[in-house]
């Protein structure tokens, strides 16, 4: 979408959505907050957010209630729905329709790719995304360029690494999404054939025409790199035990590697770190992901702030427009089927939920 066509967001569902200059004012509200705590610690007396996570997490769910808390409002929901009545079988659709009478704001994370969209139709508050399968992770990018700002000065012509599970890596594809965005970035994607990065994320880099790199080779980068992001292996997103096997422990950051980068380099990680990188790296001034944790609650105070400001309850139910099916097995379609089927404007072939493209 053109930027002058886009409008502030009333759910985040997607970074795409968002302007720069309302993503630069949220990271800039953020900084304000890390430098002036005191000044917002009533801002949201009064508010409710609900954390409604249907995946395990700690950094996301938490630094969520503690920005939540911080602002001086309160918190409910779940972090395993096996304790709520989702084990009873009850929809999607309706547990949003439920909680979104008790809550000012909800943060969802779900298994099922497109599942914060599906829910933003039923909520009469403001949904956040806050990773749905696969697909994106808009608020750990919002942590991710708080970050870069903070220790690069910058976002925008950097090169940037990018390595692991770039496949079903969904901090990942909202990355590049957005750094696609500002001026002369540069990519450099590391990753074994099997985990490269999925189709709508290659459409994008052509489409903004940004330089982009291939490379199963971490070594032979990174002395080129001025950000490289590491990821884990996603585990919980292959068909086999086996087939996981055969990707874990193929790059592993450690010192050594780190002596053929530039001082310059800043390592950043979403984290859970598993074995991609070596503890021994933490010493390393330029790996920063323990910096990038805080950086995570202060930058979700401000989107928490940003969105409850001017919030309009509508709550927009398009009509399916295709009778056929989305073929991706993890779209949230799959498991919600009341769900219209809606598929993009500009090609009827690709799932307005998931951004996979069924010929
Ligand atoms: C990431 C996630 O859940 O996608 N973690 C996070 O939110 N900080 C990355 C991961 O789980 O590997």
């Amino acid at each position: 979408m053109p930027e002058e066509k886009k409008k502030n967001a009333d759910h985040l569902i997607d970074l795409d959505a968002m302007r720069l200059e309302e993503i630069q004012s949220i990271l800039e509200t953020a900084r304000i907050i890390k430098k002036n705590p005191g000044y917002y610690s009533d801002s949201c007396h009064g508010k409710i957010l609900a954390t409604l996570f249907y995946e395990p997490s700690t950094r996301t769910q938490m630094s969520f209630q503690a920005a939540m808390m911080r602002l001086g409002g309160r918190v409910i929901g779940f972090g395993d729905p096996g304790n709520s009545s989702v084990s009873k079988g009850e929809s999607l659709k309706d547990t949003i329709r439920v909680v979104s009478n008790y809550a000012d704001i909800i943060a969802l994370r779900h298994p099922m790719e497109g599942a914060a969209k599906a829910a933003s139709m039923f909520s009469k508050c403001p949904v956040i995304n806050a990773g749905d399968g696969g697909h994106l992770h808009p608020t750990q990018t919002l942590t991710d360029l708080a970050t870069l700002h903070e220790v690069k000065g910058r976002l925008s012509g950097l090169k940037v690494g990018l390595c692991g599970d770039l496949k079903n890596g969904r901090t990942v594809h909202s990355l590049i999404k957005t750094l696609c965005r500002e001026p002369n970035n540069s990519f450099v994607l590391i990753s074994t054939k099997a985990l490269t990065v999925p189709a709508y994320i290659k459409n994008v880099l052509e489409q903004n025409n940004c330089e982009t790199i291939e490379s199963d080779s971490l070594i032979d980068h990174i002395g080129e790199l001025d950000v490289l992001y590491m990821t884990r292996i996603q585990k919980e997103r292959f068909d086999s035990e086996v087939e996981y096997r055969r990707q874990k422990g193929v790059f592993v950051l450690d010192a050594e590697k780190l002596r053929h980068a530039k001082s310059e380099l800043r390592v950043l990680h979403p984290l859970p770190r598993l074995d991609e990188i070596d503890y021994e790296a933490d010493d390393d001034p330029r790996t920063v992901y323990f910096e990038q944790t805080e950086y995570g609650m202060y930058v979700r105070m401000a989107l928490i702030l940003h969105m409850l400001d001017g919030f309009k309850t509508q709550m927009i139910r398009p009509e399916s427009n295709s009778m056929k099916n989305c073929g991706n097995p993890d779209c949230v379609t799959n498991t919600e089927p009341y769900l219209p089927r809606l598929f993009t404007q500009e090609n009827m072939n690709i799932c307005d939920y998931c951004d996979h493209e069924t010929k």
